[in-house]
């Protein structure tokens, strides 16, 4: 598995989709730029997001808040207080941790070795294999099973009633960490707030402390009746965007799946109080459809229903996606109840309520919220497309099977020589294509080696210009994933595109 991941970062970068920030310098921890094919899938996953959500859907519509917002706006949302990390640091090694991960981890230690003795022991009884049945009656297993739910439960318990203190004496107790094994000479544990701050204005006096906002949300909520108004919706409604959020991650390693700086794509859905079970349980089946959609394997998502909420919500589910480091968090679903709207009424003293016609009365709506990382479908998707596969002649080839809605090139013109006037043919096609589709021209290598290059590069379909063009105006179209070719007019290339890359 760490091969895999190893892969995909070295694939990404020699491939220009992610380069490191500022690679030059040595880069910046969990900060990544997106490269020329690479803000391709990224927008292309975007529109595809934005599509399903706002186009689609007649009573959702989108705006595009600041990244800065009035400071107040963070105090009412709950981020100045309550939006940290409990740290700790190792004295010895000068290493900072984030606490809950290094519990979390040991405790996953364990969890493996029960795991490990159960899949022994299938192996050994086969189908006669009870696997309940071995769980509550196998003493190791037991063991291994209820030490870690102690140290989990004494984790959740300690954050809930802010007991750092304890803590501090669990990871002690338990004689963590990995890099630091055995070390006893920790630093107390105290929350870090996760908000990047700055300030706008220029004078010393005046200047008023910002923060990078810390998801979009807020600027859906602060903008509520505005839109709710000029737009003349009705509720139930939706407000969606897509946009940079900012967190200064403490735990910042795994790629672009957690970064510093990363784009999501938020949608509030604004309800009756009383009817948010409904619209919750809608959004989850519906979001998860839209993941199955793009075809990348059922069996590549879960759920994962929380027991413990958010201050802010009364429910709350995660779909998860089988990352190359195992399934972690790819979307978030939130029943939010009025938590938000009520607070920034408190707080700036104006009213956000529905005035509903029907009933003549006026209420703060519920919010259903889903949020999904733009960089983290793009992990989810770009890692699952990356195959090597043998091929009947025993050589390997790389593809990125990418779903071609989402390919960042969607066909390459290929001339199969550079002169004769093929590269002339190859160029009034790409002017013909270009207009609704991204197309790239090649001209460099064997044929058959450009070919390899566009399926790394995820590119569903290579059209090649030969001599038999001149003569009747046919070329060869290759498909990606089957590598078959088929002779077809120049005047059908839009058609056989469009009906494989659109929406
Ligand atoms: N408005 C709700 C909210 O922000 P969240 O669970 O904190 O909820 C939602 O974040 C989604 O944003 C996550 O499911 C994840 O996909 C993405 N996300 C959060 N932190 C991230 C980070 N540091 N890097 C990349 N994506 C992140």
């Amino acid at each position: 598995q760490e091969d895999i991941f190893k892969n995909v970062i070295s694939h990404a970068k020699e491939y220009g989709f992610i380069f490191p920030s500022s690679e030059i310098y040595d880069g910046l921890s969990a900060v990544y730029d997106y490269a020329q094919n690479g803000v391709e899938l990224k927008k292309n996953i975007r529109e595809y997001w934005w599509k399903s959500m706002v186009q689609m859907h007649d009573n959702i519509v989108g705006i595009d808040a600041s990244i800065f917002m009035h400071p107040t706006t963070w105090k009412a949302s709950g981020h100045i207080d309550a939006f940290s990390d409990p740290l700790i640091d190792n004295k010895d090694s000068k290493k900072r941790y984030r606490a809950d991960v290094l519990i979390e981890d040991y405790a996953e230690k364990i969890n493996i070795k029960a795991q490990k003795e159960i899949e022994k022991a299938k192996n050994r009884f086969g189908d006669a294999f009870n696997e309940e049945e071995f769980v509550t009656t196998n003493e190791r297993v037991k063991g291994y099973l209820e030490q870690k739910n102690q140290i989990l439960q004494r984790l959740a318990r300690s954050l809930e009633n802010d007991d750092l203190a304890d803590v501090k004496s669990l990871i002690e107790e338990l004689g963590i960490a990995c890099p630091d094994s055995g070390s006893k000479n920790w630093t107390e544990v105290r929350q870090f707030n996760l908000m990047f701050a700055t300030k706008i204005g220029a004078s010393a006096d005046t200047a008023m402390d910002l923060y990078l906002r810390p998801e979009t949300a807020q600027g859906i909520f602060v903008n509520f009746l505005n839109v709710q108004k000029t737009g003349r919706m009705k509720i139930p409604f939706g407000i969606a965007q897509t946009g940079k959020a900012f967190r200064n991650e403490i735990v910042a390693r795994q790629f672009i799946f957690r970064m510093r700086e990363f784009e999501q794509m938020e949608m509030q859905f604004f309800v009756k109080p009383g009817e948010e079970m409904k619209y919750y349980e809608f959004w989850k089946e519906t979001r998860l459809k839209w993941h199955l959609s793009l075809g990348l394997g059922k069996e590549n998502y879960r759920f994962h229903d929380h027991e413990k909420l958010a201050h802010y919500a009364n429910a709350a589910a995660d779909i998860e996606f089988d990352f190359p480091f195992g399934f972690k968090e790819l979307e978030g679903i939130h029943s939010r109840t009025d938590f938000d709207l009520k607070a920034h009424e408190e707080y700036s003293g104006k009213k956000l309520q529905f005035f509903d016609n029907e009933t003549n009365s006026s209420y703060v709506p519920y919010v259903v919220e889903t949020s999904v990382g733009l960089d983290r479908m793009f992990l989810a998707v770009f890692s699952k497309a990356l195959q090597e596969e043998t091929l009947e002649d025993g050589s390997v080839r790389t593809v990125l099977r990418l779903p071609s809605v989402l390919a960042p090139t969607k066909a390459a013109i290929l001339p199969l020589i550079k002169k004769d006037g093929l590269p002339e043919v190859a160029k009034e096609i790409i002017e013909e294509l270009k207009w609704d589709f991204n197309v790239s021209y090649d001209e460099k290598d064997a044929v058959g080696r450009r070919y390899r290059r566009q399926d790394a590069l995820g590119t569903p379909f290579c059209i090649t210009i030969d001599h038999q063009t001149l003569e009747d105006k046919t070329v060869t179209i290759r498909h990606r994933d089957s590598m078959q070719q088929d002779r077809v007019a120049i005047t059908e290339l839009r058609e056989i595109i469009n009906n494989e890359v659109s929406m």
